[in-house]
C-alpha cells in the first residue's frame, strides 16, 4: 500500500520542477466549478455512480450544451485539458471546429474586398465542423470509465424535461433576437411564440434531446453521420452554408501534448495550439519571471505586466494559427531566452506605444464561451473551456436537431488586420483554409506548485488569456481560489494601444500613475470573464472550489 501511495504520489507530482519526498495526500473530496448548478451537479451524479473526472466532464460539458446555450454546445468545440493521476499523463483534447472544405481565404469578403460581418457570424456559413461530440466520444473511451451513454443522462434529462430561463440567457437571446427571427427553428426554441422567455419559464429541447440520445446509442456516430448529420447538412445548405456530409464524417478530434513553462519554482500545463493562449502565457510569464511582482509597488507592477501583456499578443497576431497547417515556432516563443530579448525593451518608467494596425471593438462581455474545473478524489483532474464563440453563435438551429450551430469561423482572420469579434487582428498563420482549425485564445490551465495543484480558466475572448494571467499571478501571490476568481481585471491586448479597466479595477491615484507612464486608460463600464477554479492541497489534501461572483449561476461545489 505504501509503495503503491509512494508510486501515486511520483505520477501525481509529474510535471512539477519540484518534485519532493513527502506524501500526497489524495483529494479528500471531489471539487466541480462551472457556470452552471444543473452542469455541477450533473457532474457529480456521475462521480457518485462510479465514474471518474473525465465521465463527469462529459456530463458537465453537455448538461452546459442544454443549458448554457449561448456559451457552448454541441454545436461548437473545445478544448479538455487532462491530469491522469494514475500515470500523470497530461495531455490536450483538441475538439476544436474545423473549417469546410469548401471554405476558402475570401469568403466572408464582398466584392470590394470589405468583410461581411453578418456572414461571417451569423447564419450557417459561419459555422465550422462543431467537435465537441467527437471529444464526448475519445474522452469516454480512453479516459472515462462509464459508457457514454450514462454520462450524457442528466443532459438528455435536462433538454427533454427543460431548464428555467435565467437572466444571463434571456439578456443573450435579447441581444441575439433579430438573428434568431430568420430561422424557424432557433425560433421555436429560443422565442416561443415570438416572446423572449421570462425568467422561470422552462425552455424545453426535445430535438436536441433526441439528437443526444442517438449520440448516447452510438457514440459520435449517431452526430457525425446517419440522420442527424443529414438533418444538419440539408439545413445548413438551404440556409447559404457550405457543409457537406464528408465534411462531417472527416472529423477527427487530436490529443495534442500541452505548453508547459515553469514560472518562479511553479510548473505550469496550458492550452496548446490551435490555442494561442498557453503559448502566450508561457511568453508573458517568462518575461515577468525576473521579477518579485508579489512584494512590488502596484503601479509598477501592473505596468511590467501590460508591457508583457502587449509583447505577447503582437506576437500572438503574427506568428499563431493551426500548427497542423503552419509552423508555429513554439520553442522560441515559450524561449526565456526570447523572453529576456522583450524584457530588455521594457522601460520601467515608459509605456511602449503599440503604434499600427487596427483596433479593437468593445463588446466581449466574457461570458459567451463557458468553462469548468474538476478534481476527483484520485486526483485525476479536467480543465475546460468550450465555446460556440460569441452569444447564441450563428444563431442558426438546423431544423429537427436542436443543434445550434457556432460561428467559430470569425475566429480566423478574414483578412489580414481586420479585426474579429473580439478586436484580434491576424494575417497568414491564420488565414482561412479548409480543414484548419481557427485559432482560439481558450486557455485551460493547470499549477503543480509544491504542495498545491491549481485547475482555472475562464471564457472571455481575446481576454481569456489576460484573465487566466492575472489568476495565476494571484496565486503566486499566495493566494486562495476564491481570490483568483474575483480578482478586478485589466488587459492588454496590443492593439489598440489602450488598457482595459473593469468598472472600479483601479482607484483614480492609480490610473493617473500608469497614465503619467503613458498608458491610455480605457475604463470598461461593466466587467468580463466568468472563472471557475479549483484547487488542491496535497499536504492536507482539501479541496475548495469556486466560481466567478461576477456571474450569477456560477456553481461551485465540493462534496
Ligand atoms: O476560441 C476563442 O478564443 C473564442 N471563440 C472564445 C469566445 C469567447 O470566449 C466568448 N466570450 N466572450
Amino acid at each position: 500500500m505504501r509503495v503503491l501511495q509512494t508510486l501515486l504520489a511520483c505520477c501525481l507530482l509529474i510535471g512539477s520542477s519540484a518534485i519532493h519526498s513527502s506524501e500526497v495526500q489524495l483529494p479528500k473530496q471531489a471539487g466541480i466549478a462551472s457556470a452552471h448548478p444543473m452542469a455541477t451537479a450533473a457532474g457529480h451524479k456521475i462521480l457518485a455512480q462510479g465514474g471518474n473526472a473525465f465521465d463527469a466532464a462529459i456530463a458537465v460539458s453537455a448538461t452546459l450544451a442544454v443549458v448554457e446555450q449561448q456559451s457552448s454546445g454541441i454545436g461548437g468545440g473545445g478544448f479538455w485539458l487532462l491530469h491522469r493521476a494514475q500515470d500523470g499523463k497530461n495531455v490536450m483534447i483538441d475538439g476544436r471546429e474545423v473549417a469546410p472544405a469548401a471554405a476558402h481565404a475570401d469568403m466572408y469578403l464582398d466584392e470590394n474586398g470589405e468583410v461581411n460581418r453578418d456572414l461571417a457570424l451569423n447564419g450557417p456559413l459561419a459555422a465550422a465542423i462543431p467537435g465537441e461530440i467527437a471529444g464526448f466520444e475519445h474522452l469516454a473511451k480512453h479516459y472515462g470509465r462509464l459508457p457514454l451513454a450514462v454520462s450524457l443522462q442528466p443532459a438528455i434529462e435536462a433538454a427533454a424535461k427543460g431548464f428555467p430561463a435565467y437572466p444571463r440567457i434571456i439578456r443573450t437571446i435579447e441581444r441575439k433576437a433579430k438573428v434568431l427571427k430568420r430561422y424557424p427553428a432557433s425560433m421555436a426554441v429560443y422565442l416561443p411564440n415570438g416572446q423572449v422567455p421570462k425568467e422561470g419559464e422552462l425552455i424545453i429541447q426535445s430535438d436536441l434531446a433526441n439528437t443526444l440520445k442517438a449520440v448516447a446509442k452510438h457514440g459520435k456516430a449517431g452526430f457525425y453521420a446517419g440522420e442527424v448529420a443529414e438533418k444538419m447538412v440539408q439545413a445548413v445548405r438551404e440556409n447559404g452554408g457550405i457543409w457537406t456530409l464528408e465534411d462531417l464524417q472527416n472529423y477527427t478530434i487530436k490529443e495534442r501534448d500541452p505548453i508547459t513553462t515553469n514560472y518562479r519554482g511553479h510548473q505550469l500545463v496550458t492550452a496548446a495550439p490551435p490555442s494561442s493562449g498557453g503559448i502566450a502565457i508561457a511568453t508573458i510569464l517568462n518575461i515577468l519571471s525576473a521579477w518579485d511582482l508579489t512584494d512590488m509597488d502596484r503601479v509598477k507592477r501592473i505596468h511590467l505586466v501590460t508591457e508583457a501583456m502587449r509583447r505577447a499578443y503582437r506576437d500572438r497576431s503574427i506568428y499563431l494559427g493551426d500548427t497542423d497547417f503552419v509552423e508555429v515556432p513554439i520553442q522560441l516563443l515559450t524561449h526565456p531566452y526570447y523572453a529576456a530579448g522583450l524584457r530588455a525593451s521594457i522601460s520601467p518608467v515608459k509605456a511602449m506605444p503599440s503604434d499600427y494596425l487596427p483596433g479593437i471593438n468593445d463588446n466581449p462581455k466574457g461570458e459567451d464561451t463557458t468553462h469548468f474545473s474538476i478534481i476527483d478524489t484520485e486526483g485525476n483532474m479536467v480543465s475546460a473551456t468550450l465555446t460556440v464563440n460569441t452569444g447564441l453563435a450563428s444563431g442558426f438551429i438546423a431544423t429537427g436537431t436542436g443543434v445550434l450551430l457556432n460561428n467559430e469561423m470569425d475566429d480566423f482572420s478574414a483578412k489580414p488586420g481586420e479585426p474579429n469579434a473580439f478586436g484580434l487582428i491576424g494575417d497568414d498563420a491564420n488565414k482561412i483554409e479548409p480543414g484548419k482549425r481557427p485559432l482560439s485564445s481558450m486557455s485551460p490551465t493547470f499549477v503543480f506548485s509544491d504542495d498545491q495543484v491549481a485547475v482555472l480558466g475562464t471564457p472571455g475572448g481575446s481576454r481569456i488569456i489576460t484573465m487566466v494571467l492575472l489568476g495565476l499571478l494571484d496565486h503566486f501571490d499566495g493566494n486562495n481560489v476564491h481570490s483568483w476568481v474575483s480578482k478586478p481585471r485589466y488587459h492588454h491586448q496590443y492593439l489598440p494601444d489602450k488598457l482595459y479597466l473593469e468598472k472600479d479595477a483601479l482607484d483614480p491615484a492609480t490610473i493617473e500613475a500608469l497614465q503619467a507612464k503613458g498608458h491610455v486608460i480605457h475604463q470598461h463600464k461593466g466587467d468580463w470573464g466568468n472563472m471557475h477554479a479549483v484547487s488542491w492541497n496535497k499536504t492536507t489534501g482539501a479541496v475548495d472550489a469556486a466560481s466567478d461572483p461576477r456571474t450569477t449561476t456560477g456553481s461551485a461545489v465540493v462534496k
